[in-house]
């Protein structure tokens, strides 16, 4: 497996180029199954759960064209496939967008139940139960959901429970449905509204989308569309943060400040100066040391649970002590005992992590858990003595475009190492 070396250096200091957000790319791609067409698509991230997607729709029979500028058409016209097999399934958890569309578009759909996940339990209970309440009749049977419809029917719908992909689920579903659903207690994410843009481009009628009510009209069929997919919230918070916790200066380009609210006021109230502009953030320590913050995550428009990780080790690097509290995924803190391995100053009880900073963390060889907790190992790394070795990265892959560039652009002095090479270039950086 590959490895990404960092080692401490100092302050970041430069510019990065923010990417389009993986999720809303992973369903805008997939809603491309409810089109009698093509759907064009820009600004797509390149990164492995990119590609598990389109082998997945390539799997159905869409067939995918992309160009070098990550330009993608996804022509669905001859999808004749209902079945998402585990193998597809099992590496990517959002695969269970498929359900809604394949259901509403092709009368019956198999998808693999995604399974376990280390963040927690996962389940995808609520997608069930609103396709259920549009009239499908559903069945778990050897591992896969199955699930059979005449034609959906459009139905109100209450979320016990704000699930992202649940509602998209469901608004894709209900956007081919015959008469009107009402999605309650809907996600408010921008990724979701995102969505209903381009949902809305192909030609169906949603309304409501950024607010916990949203309303869809059912359409017959919908019409080929271009559509952009917006900046990575995620991705640009994580580079904020990796410039607040190494006390530098790193301004994020090509982004959307106004996703980002929650974030931004916690980046303030550790100290940081911002300065925002409509397609940009910075922030700059000048040298300071960031005041450990606590925060909570909760649903949009509150504090993400993909940017607890990174802000867990911003924390560990500050003065003073910060609470931590994750309510959204039940095991979301594996981050925690790697980084204590580096010397973290974290207690962790239950849903709670309390995180006291010290000036510097020691390096020491770590293991990415999940895609934003091995973000925050690498900002670890930028401010530990030492050569930190992060193994797994494939977690890394899946959501962060060429992580290495773009923190090597900021002045970070980080290196993948491909599994090949490892034997030979380990003595570098292992001490025993
Ligand atoms: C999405 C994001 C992920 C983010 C998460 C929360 C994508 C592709 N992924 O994941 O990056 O961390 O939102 O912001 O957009 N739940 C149920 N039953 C269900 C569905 C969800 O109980 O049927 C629970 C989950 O266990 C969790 C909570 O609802 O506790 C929120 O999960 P959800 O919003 O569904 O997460 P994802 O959509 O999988």
């Amino acid at each position: 497996m590959d490895k990404i070396v960092v080692q401490g250096a100092g302050p970041l200091d430069g510019e990065v180029k923010i990417s389009g957000a993986k999720n809303s790319a992973l369903p805008i791609l997939i809603s491309s199954l409810l089109v009698d067409g093509t759907l064009t698509l820009s600004n797509v991230p390149h990164l492995q759960d990119i590609t598990t997607t389109m082998g997945l729709l390539s799997h159905l029979g869409v067939q995918m064209q992309i160009d070098e500028n990550m330009h993608i058409a996804a022509d669905s016209s001859a999808v004749d496939q209902i079945r998402a097999p585990y193998e597809l399934v099992k590496t990517m958890r959002a695969s269970i967008l498929v359900l809604g569309p394949l259901l509403a578009r092709m009368g019956h759909a198999e998808v693999s139940l995604p399974g376990g996940c280390a963040i927690g339990s996962r389940p995808v209970n609520l997608h069930i139960k609103g396709l259920e309440a549009m009239g499908a009749k559903v069945i778990i049977e050897d591992g896969y959901i199955k699930a059979t419809c005449k034609r959906l029917q459009g139905a109100r719908m209450f979320m016990d429970i704000v699930s992202v992909t649940g509602t998209e689920n469901l608004m894709m579903a209900a956007s081919l449905a015959q008469g009107v659903s009402v999605i309650e207690n809907a996600a408010r994410e921008p990724e979701i509204v995102d969505l209903a843009n381009c949902l809305n481009a192909m030609g169906a009628k949603v309304s409501g989308a950024g607010t916990d009510e949203i309303t869809i009209e059912g359409v017959d069929s919908l019409h080929s569309a271009s559509h952009r997919v917006i900046a990575d919230r995620i991705e640009t918070g994580t580079y904020l943060v990796a410039g607040a916790a190494t006390r530098g200066r790193v301004k994020a380009l090509n982004t959307e400040p106004k996703y980002l609210e929650a974030v931004l006021n916690k980046l303030e109230e550790a100290g940081c100066d911002l300065d925002v502009g409509d397609d940009y953030i910075e922030v700059n320590m000048h040298g300071r040391q960031p005041k450990a913050v606590s925060l909570r995550t909760a649903p949009h428009p509150a504090f993400p649970t993909d940017m607890q990780a990174q802000f867990v080790t911003m924390n560990a690097l500050s003065q003073g002590t910060g609470t931590v509290v994750e309510t959204i995924f039940e095991n979301r803190f594996m981050h925690v005992h790697e980084l204590q391995r580096m010397g973290a100053e974290i207690q962790l009880e239950g849903n709670t992590a309390v995180v006291t900073g010290r000036e510097r963390l020691q390096a020491a060889p770590v293991m990415a858990t999940d895609l934003r907790a091995s973000a925050s190992l690498v900002i670890a790394g930028l401010m530990a003595d030492g050569p930190t070795i992060i193994d797994r990265i494939y977690h890394i892959d899946r959501g962060y475009e060429c992580i290495e560039e773009k923190f090597a652009g900021l002045g970070a002095n980080i290196k993948r190492i491909p599994s090949h090479l490892w034997e030979r270039e380990k003595s570098r950086y292992l001490s025993n």
